[in-house]
This record gives structure tokens, C-alpha cells and sequence, in this order.
């Protein structure tokens, strides 16, 4: 194309761009459910060790490959090596796997938002309301519409911009309010074991199962390996400082899910009990936090102005998830914007139908023993990102000189602090280490082995 790429200005725009597709339902919706589901502190602990590890190196290392190559994710791997290719094509499918499931949840969000708004949050409340919502048909259906056609008319017409700068002020206020309601679920009588449980690590608590939730958990937190980040760097600057933006963006959008999981996690321990933390599951959010806010004073005010923000901080997400397609379906189908736009809303709006319709009338049909939304999720998370993240490990690792990514990251002369942890992490430990993880859950999934 001769269109001169756009790019970000300067190291705050493409931060906060970074960190408006990473915060989003995965640190408010699918970190805290985890977090209860995996043994609480242990599953932090992972998750920390992981981030400032393997998370760290991996986003770096995606956002330079965009730079370098100055291409999407569906060309910018087989610009550095021609046998990497498919990864283009990979990196293209994933988030469209994702966005449809995520826009489901989008539209669990835009319901509980409109409750709250109208102050009938008390209704919300009662134990069966949400299972009573997600089994209906036309509601969850409409929600989610109404949710993919938002986010395809901010696309569709390029107001990207202004979205962000409505997320520029909502994500100070989101930290606060989510600061806010922890401390107040803190003072609940009997939050103290449910703190407990959720910050110190019980290593008698930890499995293989933790470690893999973690992991996916990471890719899908942060946004990486699914080509996204690729499409950011290449739109980047030269100039800008990566290592100080990607610290920027890791320490971001762990605090708010670091925080998710304090407002959430006790707030199960004391609603439900242990076992509501293993059971929980999906609906852990909107099952555990209108108790909270029923709890509150102002209460219908509180959870409203806490949904309206999840439910921005889900739409910057998906907007960079929608965003990324319309660019590979340009780049790669030769579609005008608008073609490629509404071809991306047709397949968005049918693939997810079945995960609108899963807990509903479609609540028998499963696939590999799970839901379709939960299939969706798993088969983007635990399959195809991990593999997408270990070719990214070879290619980079081996079948170029990482030292060109090296001099991309320092170009500028900056000091690269982590640069023993990033190639010893590219080279060794990430690539095999999310091979043993791949297929032992692989095996574990289809029942080859227990663990
Ligand atoms: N990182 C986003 C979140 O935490 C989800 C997302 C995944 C967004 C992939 C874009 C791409 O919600």
C-alpha cells in the first residue's frame, strides 16, 4: 500500500493505546475467575512469575518485529522468514475466534450495565438472575448484537480516536473505583479469609492446570500472541522507547487485574464460600459483584458507573481486536475499509451465535465436553496461542538473528535492562516450556492422561 502508515504520538499515545486493548474483560472479567477457580495466591504468584518473565519478553519482542517490519501480523512474519507464514495466517484466525465470545460477554456487560442504570440492581442480586439471563434467547442474543454492531460502527467509520480519549479519563477512574469497591469488600465481615486465600500462595494448591491458566491467561491479558501487538509496533515510531513503554503497559494492565481479583475473590469467599470459588466459573463476575454493590450504600449507582466502565474498558479491547482483522482482511483480500468491515460483522455476528445461545437453548450441544463459549476460549488460549507464541520464539530466536531485534528494541540508544532474561526466555525457556504445556494439556484434554 502507499498510504503512509499512521502511528501513534509519542511514547503516551502508543501507551495508551497498548493499554486500551490490553485492560479489559480478561483483568476484570477473566483474571478474578481464574484466580478463584486455580487456588487463589498461587495462581497470582504464577501469573506474576510468568509476567515478568515470559510476558515481558514476548511483548517486547512482538512490538519490535512490528517496528522492524512496518507490516501486520499477516505479513510481518514471513517478511523476517519465508517458512514462517502460516503464522500470518494464524495470527489472523485467533482473534477472530475471539471476538465474537468476547462480544457475548460484551453484551452480559451492556445488561448488567442497563440494570444498574435503572436501579434494579437489587433484582440482579438474587443468586438464579444470572442464570436466568444467560438462558434466554433473545436477550443475551440482543445484547451481544448490540455490542458487535457498537464496536463495528467505532471501526466502520475510524472514530477510534475519540473512543480513546473517553478511555483516556475512564481508566484513572476505573482504578479508583475498583480501589474503592475492594476496600469496601474488605470490611465485610469474613473478607479476611477470602484475602487470605487470594494473596498468599498455598503451594500444596499448585497443578499443572494452574500453571497453563496462568499462561493463557497472560497471552490473552496482555494482548500478545495473537498478532495484535505486531500491528501496534509497526505503527510506532521509531523514536519511541519500547522497554520503558512495555513496562508501562505490563505494570498497567496487571494492576487492574490485580485489583479485579481483590474486589472479586473475597467477595466470593464471603457470598459463597469455597465452594462457590470452584464453581463460580464464567459467571463469577456478574453473579459475586452485585451482592457487593447491594451491600453498599448508593449501591445501584456505584455498580452502574462500575459497569459503564467495564463496559468501555471491553470495547477499547474489542475495537483493537476488530481493528486488527479489517487491517490483515485490507492487506490481505484487497478490500476497501467499509467491504472489509462488514464482511468482518457478518462472520463476527454468526460464529457468535452458538456461545449466545450455550447456556440457553443450545445448552446441550457441546463440543469436546465444553460449552461453545468456553470451547471458543479454549481453543484460542490454550491451543492456538501457544503455538502462534513458540513459532514467534523459533523464528526469532533462530531463524533470524535476534540480535536485529535486539538493536531494534535499543535503536535509539536506550539501555535494554532485561536483555539476558529476553534472549535466554526466546531462545530456551518460552519455546520449550510452551511445548511441554501444549501438549501435555493437549493430552490432558482429550483424557490421555490425569494430572
Ligand atoms: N487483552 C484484552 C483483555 O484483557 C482482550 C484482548 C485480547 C484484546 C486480544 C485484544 C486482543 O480483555
Amino acid at each position: 500500500m502507499n498510504e503512509k502508515r499512521s502511528s501513534f504520538s509519542g511514547n503516551i499515545g502508543f501507551i495508551l493505546a497498548a493499554a486500551g486493548s490490553a485492560v479489559g474483560l480478561g483483568n476484570l472479567w477473566r483474571f478474578p475467575y481464574l484466580a478463584a477457580q486455580y487456588g487463589g495466591g498461587i495462581f497470582l504468584f504464577v501469573y506474576l512469575v510468568l509476567l515478568f518473565t515470559f510476558g515481558f519478553s514476548l511483548l517486547i519482542l512482538e512490538i519490535a518485529i512490528g517496528r522492524k517490519t512496518k507490516v501486520s501480523s499477516i505479513n510481518a512474519y514471513g517478511k523476517l522468514n519465508k517458512k514462517f507464514g502460516w503464522m500470518g495466517i494464524l495470527s489472523l484466525l485467533i482473534p477472530v475466534l475471539i471476538l465474537p465470545y468476547y462480544s457475548v460477554i460484551g453484551g452480559w456487560v451492556i445488561k448488567y450495565m442497563t440494570v444498574f442504570l435503572t436501579g434494579q440492581g437489587k433484582a440482579a442480586a438474587d443468586s438464579n438472575y444470572f442464570g436466568g439471563f444467560i438462558g434466554q434467547t433473545a436477550s443475551p442474543l440482543f445484547m451481544f448484537f448490540l455490542f458487535v454492531t457498537l464496536t463495528t460502527v467505532v471501526v466502520g467509520f475510524g472514530v477510534e480516536k475519540g473512543v480513546e480519549r473517553v478511555s483516556k479519563f475512564m481508566m484513572p477512574v476505573l482504578i479508583l473505583l475498583t480501589i474503592g469497591i475492594a476496600i469496601f469488600v474488605a470490611t465485610i465481615p469474613g473478607a479476611g479469609e477470602g484475602i487470605k486465600y487470594y494473596l498468599l500462595p498455598d503451594f500444596s494448591k499448585f497443578s499443572f492446570k494452574t500453571l497453563c491458566a496462568a499462561m493463557g491467561q497472560l497471552f490473552y491479558s496482555l494482548s500478545i500472541a495473537m498478532g495484535i501487538m505486531v500491528a501496534y509496533g509497526s505503527y510506532v515510531k521509531d523514536d519511541i522507547d519500547m522497554n520503558k513503554s512495555v513496562t508501562n503497559i505490563e505494570i498497567f494492565d496487571t494492576l487492574v487485574a490485580v485489583l479485579s481479583g481483590m474486589m472479586i475473590v473475597p467477595a466470593v469467599y464471603i457470598f459463597s464460600g469455597e465452594e462457590g470459588l470452584a464453581t463460580g466459573g464464567a459467571g463469577l463476575m456478574f453473579k459475586t459483584l452485585p451482592k457487593v454493590f447491594d451491600a453498599m450504600p448508593m449501591g445501584n449507582f456505584i455498580g452502574g458507573a462500575f459497569f459503564v466502565l467495564v463496559f468501555l474498558a471491553a470495547l477499547t479491547s474489542s475495537i483493537s481486536l476488530m481493528e486488527a482483522v479489517v487491517s490483515m482482511f485490507m492487506d490481505k483480500f484487497k478490500l476497501t475499509r467499509i467491504k472489509a468491515v462488514l464482511v468482518i460483522y457478518v462472520i463476527v455476528l454468526a460464529l457468535g451465535v452458538p456461545s449466545a445461545l450455550g447456556y440457553g437453548i443450545w445448552s446441550h450441544i457441546t463440543v469436546l465436553g465444553m460449552d461453545f463459549l468456553t470451547f471458543f476460549d479454549y481453543i484460542s488460549n490454550s491451543v492456538m496461542m501457544p503455538i502462534l507464541a513458540i513459532g514467534t520464539c523459533l523464528l526469532a530466536g533462530w531463524f533470524m538473528n535476534l540480535k536485529d531485534i535486539e538493536d531494534e528494541i535499543t535503536k535509539n540508544g536506550e539501555e535494554f535492562k532485561r536483555c539476558g532474561i529476553f534472549r535466554v526466555m526466546i531462545k530456551y525457556i518460552a519455546p520449550v516450556f510452551l511445548v511441554i504445556i501444549l501438549v501435555f494439556y493437549t493430552l490432558a484434554q482429550f483424557g490421555f492422561i490425569s494430572y
